[in-house]
């Protein structure tokens, strides 16, 4: 059987890095993209050393010609492509009277334009080798559930679960699978560095406890596999029951009717 070929997108650290590390650990050859060049020749470095087989892809994935030319690189370097991690993303939080517009443009540029433009190009390389193919996307719980400051991250997330649903016409007849998974809090070095005690406060709201990105990493991977061969156009959330609590009014009539 010829080995499996992925992309992952953001990649240097965090999700996509832990996705990066499990599909080489199941010996996957793994393109490593990253906006900091530095990071993903430093994770390539890392799977090389522990015997897997990776490429860097670094450059922005909100740049289309740049998305073009990495899933070309991805190709030429491993001689196909199997699987496609749509995982860049930014998290730019704010108060929505006072959001600019840049800071806009760019968050819709590397979620939205990103995402599109990745499975675009990884789809088309999938329908020209004629058989089938795995696109995941990253959505978030921001996509389902609204959190204060996140207005325009929540908009772009939510826009990236309907796309998953929307390919589903286009890419089927290929046999491309595409669907979306959505994290919850996990812990990356960007919360950490956005909030030093993310965990301490996460974890009091999440019923099961906070992820690692590793947990994503096992989502992404059953997604990418034979037994989900079946599934496409959903989304997987992955946050520790943290969308199953909703918040209630005092609900102590319901103590006080048996009294
Ligand atoms: N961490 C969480 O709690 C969480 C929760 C829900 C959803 N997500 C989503 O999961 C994905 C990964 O999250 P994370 O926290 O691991 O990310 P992160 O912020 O740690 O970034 C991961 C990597 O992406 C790279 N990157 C940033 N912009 C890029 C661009 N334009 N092109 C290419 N690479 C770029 C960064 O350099 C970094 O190395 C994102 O889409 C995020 O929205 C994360």
């Amino acid at each position: 059987m010829t080995r499996k070929v992925a992309f992952v997108s953001g990649a240097g650290e965090g999700i996509g890095a832990a996705v990066a590390r499990r599909f080489a650990r199941d010996g996957i050859a793994v393109a490593v993209n990253d906006v900091d060049p530095a990071k993903a020749r430093q994770l390539v470095d890392e799977i090389a050393a522990s015997g897997g087989e990776a490429a860097a892809a670094p450059g922005d994935i909100a740049d289309v010609a740049a998305v073009r030319g990495m899933i070309a690189g991805a190709v030429s370097a491993f001689g196909r492509l199997d699987i496609a991690v749509a995982n860049a993303g930014i998290t730019s939080w704010g108060d929505f009277f006072d959001y600019s517009p840049d800071t806009f443009d760019r968050v819709m540029g590397v979620n939205m334009r990103g995402t599109f433009f990745t499975a675009q190009a990884a789809a088309r390389q999938m329908r020209d080798q004629g058989d089938g193919g795995r696109i995941v996307l990253t959505s978030s719980v921001a996509g389902i559930q609204a959190i204060r400051y996140l207005s325009a991250y929540s908009m772009t997330k939510a826009g990236i679960e309907m796309l998953a649903k929307n390919l589903v016409v286009e890419l089927s007849p290929y046999g491309i699978t595409i669907n979306a998974i959505a994290p919850g809090a996990t812990l990356t070095p960007r919360n950490f560095a956005d909030d030093p005690k993310y965990d301490d406060h996460w974890n009091q709201v999440v019923p099961i406890g906070v992820m690692l990105s590793e947990d994503i990493a096992g989502a992404v991977s059953f997604l990418c596999s034979e037994d989900a061969r079946k599934i496409t156009g959903q989304m997987l959330v992955i946050d520790g029951g943290w969308t199953a609590i909703s918040p209630t009014p005092d609900l102590d009539f319901v103590e006080r009717k048996g009294e």
